[in-house]
């Protein structure tokens, strides 16, 4: 397998609207980031992939970019951008940026030139189409409520956009527009910015053809992602994307890319193909999805997990990489979602997700707070809820489908917000996020859960996370070797080995809060055995051919043979 340092790396994702205000305007911002840069260098973090900073009206928190080239008046300045990438990279920490190119916002100059009239030169850096009975062009429902198609009295045509109607999709098909987004980021990389995240960058090739989505019971709007998902010329569009740029940089690349399947994914993110490092698929994280997708969830088996992870550590073995995340900014807290976030069990399955996903072949993501242990938050009012999804969401669900009860069980399991609540710093007022009014409100467990109170603790999560972390440098296993898994059909231990030449791990970690009962498989042989790291104490001498695990317990073991 071919060795690159974004595969040796862990990743840790800053929002920087919720991560630390440095001038108590209630909003995060990049000199609070640079204050921070050393919690991180603690941690020992390679890499932060930081969502969106640039000038944006906040129609979606930065994912409505208004300038490529300028930074959000909110966060700071561009002098405050140079000084934090000087300051991470003194530390040996890169950036990644977030890169919005999918769609812009409708308050950039671009779209406003393109609105103007047919014949402006920007007309075609957007999707722009006619009908004769002023229906819309197709079916198809936008991501965050309503038509993808937005009718524009100006000049009498609709404009496409998969999100809001303040996100305009840009038109790929058009080589001056693909031209200036590579120049755009031609810009940060010789600014010294160590990568790019691409924000769903699998929609920007559609088919030109437009058909109508497939409307499901149920939905008032046809889905058109077959059209417009891992389309007709998206490889094409990455592979120029990356002989124009990324070629000429030592970079690293992920994409976030809804909808991407295995044989995909080996496309995106082959050796010899040169389009990106790595993609983030989306299979688990829609696990338990209803008819109304994440906001009618139901419960999941952990053998319906196990094959997900287990079909791309397989399938993107040879030649392809994978990342691996619990959470991000779009999704609940990890712990909420794949542990127990209860008194008694937060800390010890913080641990064992931790372990279970550091442990797999791939670069793994940390997304801000997950290193202490935050959970998810309960508001019970909707005016507590800031993210345009869930507010969308609540408003069209609530008339039609479900009732407010279970909206609100699905806001509190699934909400976007659940991540984006302010990083809890300390048990001072609004947990030493800002000295002012937060933009949304605090977890009110932030006098129990903080990074304060963690790092003191020598046997917190934060510690925990940090081993891992040092654990992946001093082997090589972790990061090449192959995964097998172990007790396949168990549906409360998600167990497997990585192996390396002669050099094998066994990795075993309960997701339940019962006492199963671990059994070596008669292939897995030893001649000696080490425990590497455990979440609760386990007597090093113990074998390990059948035994029970406590709740939540994960545990570690090289295998000598
Ligand atoms: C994916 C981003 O992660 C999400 O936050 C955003 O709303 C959409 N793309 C649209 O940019």
């Amino acid at each position: 397998m071919n060795k690159a340092w974004w595969k040796e790396s862990v990743i840790y994702q800053i929002y920087p609207r919720s991560f630390n205000d440095s001038n108590g305007d209630g909003i995060g911002d990049i000199n609070g980031i640079t204050e921070k840069i050393p919690y991180l260098s603690e941690l020992g973090i390679d890499v932060i992939w930081l969502s969106p900073v640039y000038k944006s009206p906040n129609d979606d928190n930065g994912y409505d970019i208004s300038d490529y080239r300028d930074i959000m008046d909110e966060f700071g300045t561009m002098l405050d951008f140079d000084i934090m990438l000087s300051k991470a990279h003194g530390h040996g920490i890169k950036i990644m940026m977030d890169l919005v190119v999918n769609h812009s916002s409708d308050e950039h100059d671009w779209f406003r030139e393109s609105r103007k009239s047919k014949d402006n030169p920007y007309r075609d850096y957007y999707i722009w189409k006619k009908t004769d009975n002023g229906e819309p062009p197709t079916n198809w429902g936008a991501a965050f409520g309503g038509s993808v198609w937005e009718y524009d009295e100006q000049t009498s045509e609709f404009y496409l956009h998969l999100f809001s109607k303040k996100q305009p999709d840009l038109n790929w098909e058009n080589p001056v527009l693909r031209n200036e987004v590579y120049e755009m980021m031609r810009f940060w990389l010789d600014k010294g910015i160590d990568g790019f995240r691409m924000d769903v960058i699998n929609f920007i090739s559609k088919d030109s053809s437009y058909p109508q989505g497939e409307i499901r019971e149920g939905h008032k709007y046809g889905d058109g992602s077959k059209y417009y998902m891992n389309g007709p010329r998206i490889h094409e569009f990455l592979q120029e994307m990356n002989k124009e740029v990324l070629s000429q940089y030592d970079t690293i690349t992920v994409g976030e890319m809804p909808g991407v399947t295995v044989e995909e994914g080996k496309l995106y993110t082959g050796d010899d193909r040169s389009e990106l490092n790595m993609v983030f698929h989306f299979e688990h994280v829609g696990l338990g999805d209803g008819r109304f997708g994440k906001w009618d969830p139901h419960p999941w088996r952990l053998t319906e997990l196990k094959e997900i992870f287990n079909k791309w550590q397989k399938g993107l073995e040879k030649g392809g990489w994978n990342s691996l995340y619990w959470s991000n900014h779009d999704q609940p807290r990890a712990i909420s979602r794949w542990g127990n976030d209860s008194e008694e069990h937060r800390v010890t399955s913080g641990k064992m997700i931790a372990t279970c996903l550091h442990l797999m072949q791939g670069t793994p993501y940390i997304y801000q707070g997950e290193e202490i242990g935050m959970t998810n938050v309960k508001f019970d009012n909707i005016n507590d809820y800031r993210d345009i999804e869930t507010l969308n969401a609540y408003r069209d669900l609530t008339s039609d489908s479900l009732t407010h009860d279970k909206i609100f069980k699905g806001i509190h399991e699934r909400s976007r917000d659940n991540a984006r609540t302010p990083v809890q710093w300390d048990a001072s007022p609004n947990a030493g996020f800002t000295d002012g009014t937060p933009w949304i409100n605090v977890n009110p467990n932030y006098e129990k859960i903080n990074a304060e109170a963690a790092v003191k603790d020598e046997d917190s999560i934060f510690h925990y996370y940090k081993k891992l972390i040092q654990l992946r440098k001093q082997n090589e296993v972790i990061v090449y070797g192959t995964f097998d898994l172990v007790m396949e059909g168990d549906e409360q231990i998600f167990a497997f080995t990585r192996t390396l030449g002669g050099d094998q791990l066994l990795v075993i970690c309960n997701f339940s809060n019962c006492t199963p009962i671990f059994k070596l498989p008669g292939n897995v042989r030893y001649t000696s055995k080490q425990l590497l790291i455990s979440n609760l104490t386990a007597d090093e001498n113990e074998p390990i051919e059948e035994f029970p695990l406590m709740p939540y317990e994960a545990r570690v073991y090289r295998l000598k043979k």
